[in-house]
């Protein structure tokens, strides 16, 4: 089965085919991604109108390019996939609606798809996946999230963040130490100049029980430590690694603490995987890598360009989703704020 994935639920336009027939990545045809950066970094942040309208610009010209780069026409497609939820109002509809119509045209189902399943299951599209019962580590811009996943579509909330979420901590640390949006991947490429230990920051409520998170007050102390300093290159640096410490470290402590209560079967879980735009972070895959092994076990990321947002996971979690039968009906309909736990089970 093709499937064409549409993401358009913030500030990507995402489009990709994935074929169910060919194993593992392989079956990732084609994507492509298209983001808005540029369009929003004078304002600091997304602009939610300002998204929509361009993801209206770019939508179909990323349709037709991707479908080149696959070598395929719009009647190879078995099917449309497209993010229904959660996101921007606006940019949600802009995908629904021309995923929707597509569908409609070339008399194919069309499926909505949860843009947190999608990070979640983007790692299964990797050669080598890794099979449920596991447990997943969500962490995005605007989500921090452990779950325990015991089939697709059957997940269990066991922890979030009480306020921040890790990528928005990192965003608005980047932004409180001058550099320019977006700034958590700024922020890591800073912390690989810095030098560990030099600042050292709480690891917020790794204290007491519980998988629950809380960022919010470690971005305080960030602000803190830089109007205190000296403000020179190299303290930049050093503040940016200490922050960053401070993520990765709480992220794997909470991440042991999950496997050991999930329970996967009989045993404790042994598999984490991790997905959303922070599992790009180097330091934080590789010091989930370790924690694993030294378990017995594995960490599961998808490769860098699928954690941050795309039309890959989309396509890939469409697929699993229609092969099992689910389908819209033809209306538009999106929901920007929506419960993961709430979704059909597949398997
Ligand atoms: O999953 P994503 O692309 O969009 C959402 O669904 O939110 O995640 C974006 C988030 C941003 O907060 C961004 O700063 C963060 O992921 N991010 C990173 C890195 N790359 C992206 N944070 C830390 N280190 C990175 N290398
Ligand atoms: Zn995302």
């Amino acid at each position: 089965m093709r499937v064409l994935g549409i993401e358009t639920s913030c500030d990507e336009t995402g489009v990709a085919v994935y074929d169910t027939a060919l194993p593992g990545a392989a079956g990732l045809r084609a994507h492509a991604v298209y983001s808005q950066i540029a369009l929003h970094a004078e304002y600091g942040g997304v602009v939610p109108e300002l998204a929509s309208r361009d993801h209206v610009r770019k939508l179909l010209p990323l349709v037709r390019q991707t479908l080149a780069e696959a070598g395929l026409g719009t009647a190879d497609l078995d099917g449309v996939a497209y993010t229904a939820g959660p996101g921007l109002v606006g940019a949600l509809l802009v995908g629904a609606g021309t995923a929707r119509a597509l569908a409609w045209a070339l008399d194919v189902p069309a499926v909505a798809v949860h843009h947190m399943e999608g990070h979640l299951l983007a790692p299964l599209m990797e050669d080598d996946p890794p099979e449920p019962p596991f447990v997943a580590l969500l962490v995005s811009g605007g989500h921090t999230q452990l779950v325990a996943v015991d089939g697709i579509g059957r997940y269990r909330l066991l922890g979030e963040t009480l306020d921040d979420a890790a990528g928005e901590a990192f965003d608005k640390t980047a932004k409180m130490m001058g550099l320019p949006y977006p700034g958590g991947p700024q922020l890591a490429a800073l912390a690989e100049q810095g030098t560990p230990g030099v600042f050292r920051f709480a690891r917020p409520m790794t204290d007491r029980p519980g998988l629950d998170f809380s960022f919010s007050g470690l971005k305080t102390q960030v602000l803190l430590a830089w109007r205190q300093s000296d403000r020179s290159p190299q303290t930049r640096a050093d503040i940016a690694r200490g922050f960053e410490d401070a993520v990765v470290d709480t992220l794997a402590i909470k991440c042991e603490r999950a496997l050991d209560a999930a329970g996967c079967g009989p045993r404790a879980c042994t598999t984490l995987v991790v997905a959303g735009g922070v599992g790009a972070n180097k330091h934080l895959r590789a010091r989930l890598q370790q924690m694993c092994a030294k378990r017995g076990g594995r960490a599961c990321f998808p490769r860098p360009a699928l954690c941050t947002d795309n039309g890959a996971m989309i396509a890939f979690a469409g697929a699993l989703r229609l092969q099992a039968g689910q389908r819209e009906d033809a209306q538009v309909k999106v929901t920007p704020r929506w419960d993961m736990a709430a979704l059909p089970a597949v398997s």
